[in-house]
């Protein structure tokens, strides 16, 4: 990767949209990664560009990753069709969109399992954690490289919700997660499926009344904004399989294989120390940004809890009995 002179504006162009620039020489192989999220300070962002600064620093004249954050490359829908084509080496979406090839990662959406990320962060360390990253390796050409944590997630609406039923009848962005979809029926509310660089826009327009994020997502995308308030549920993880093609690791050659890998593992690891402090930051900008955050009394929170527990039934034949105690118990 050479190094390049910037103007000042493609500067502060590449830092508003969180991109690491790259300028990849002719011999390198160039390494797409496409994300959808945007800003600087979002955990996904940063581990994509410390991967890139790694891989084009130690894997310098070989390999050279070029991220293409906030949707410019490709969005929700079509990304993991482009990694099977060859159009993008390596993405890393929600473990919430894998719906259709899976169920399995389900487990991840269901209501209030994890206590807070570190619950979670043990579970992918067990026997059952490990075994699930290669869930998507069955379907021939994909291949999980590891979970990269982005936070607990909070619901915002146009109005402030502290209790369930403040919630009925409002409709709300979901991923396109069955779980997800239960949690807000189980609510009395109506969800609605749709990508997320089309949630800004719905949540101005009126589309729908509100949505469920971490602090990270809702603060570099500006949510908080066309919101009245984001209450502090803590009833949902949000987390990513950062993955890769069959197909682009087998063009390496073992030695450039074993040293990708090896960044990308301990670009994982790092990523997941940086998570909380992260949603911390993004939280303390929302606020500074004039975002109201809505905090609950443990019997609030109970009331949550209670709406969403009848979720867990509805999905233990498809995700596994097994597999939902060893998340709640890690
Ligand atoms: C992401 O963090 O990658 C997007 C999450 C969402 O679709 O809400």
């Amino acid at each position: 990767m050479k190094k390049i002179s910037l103007t000042l504006t493609s500067l502060a162009l590449a830092l508003t949209a969180g991109t690491a620039i790259a300028n990849c020489d002719p011999g390198e192989r160039v390494v797409k990664f496409s994300h959808v999220t945007g800003g600087t300070t979002h955990p996904k962002v940063v581990a994509a560009n410390s991967l890139a600064d790694r891989v084009n620093t130690e894997m310098n004249g070989k390999l050279c990753v070029e991220v293409f954050p906030n949707s410019t490359l490709f969005g929700d829908s079509k990304e993991l069709e482009a990694l099977l084509l060859g159009d993008v080496q390596l993405l890393a979406p929600s473990l919430s969109k894998f719906g259709s090839y899976t169920p399995k990662y389900g487990v991840f959406d269901l209501p209030f399992i994890f206590k807070d990320m570190d619950h979670a962060i043990r579970f992918t360390k067990t026997k059952e954690g490990k075994d699930l990253l290669l869930a998507m390796d069955e379907y021939a050409g994909f291949v999980g490289l590891g979970y990269w944590m982005s936070g607990m997630k909070y619901f915002s609406a146009g109005k402030q919700l502290t209790v369930p039923s403040d919630a009925e009848g409002l409709k709300f962005r979901v991923q396109t997660s069955d779980v997800s979809k239960a949690m807000i029926s189980a609510m009395g509310a109506s969800p609605q499926a749709m990508a997320f660089s089309e949630v800004y826009g719905a949540l101005q327009t009126g589309v729908v009344d509100g949505q469920e994020n971490t602090w990270s997502n809702i603060y570099t995308k500006k949510f908080y904004e066309v919101q009245d308030s984001t209450t502090e549920t803590n009833h949902q993880l949000l987390a990513y399989l950062f993955m890769t093609s069959s197909e682009f690791l087998a063009s390496l050659s073992t030695a450039d294989r074993t040293q990708f890998l090896q960044i990308a593992d301990e670009v994982t690891q790092a990523a997941n120390l940086n998570v909380k402090a992260a949603e911390a930051t993004n939280r303390a900008n929302i606020i500074k940004a004039g975002g109201k955050v809505n905090t609950l009394t443990p019997a609030q929170r109970q009331e949550w809890v209670d709406t969403m527990s009848p979720v867990w039934k509805k999905f233990e034949n498809d995700i596994g009995k097994d597999l939902i105690k060893a998340a709640a118990g890690a």
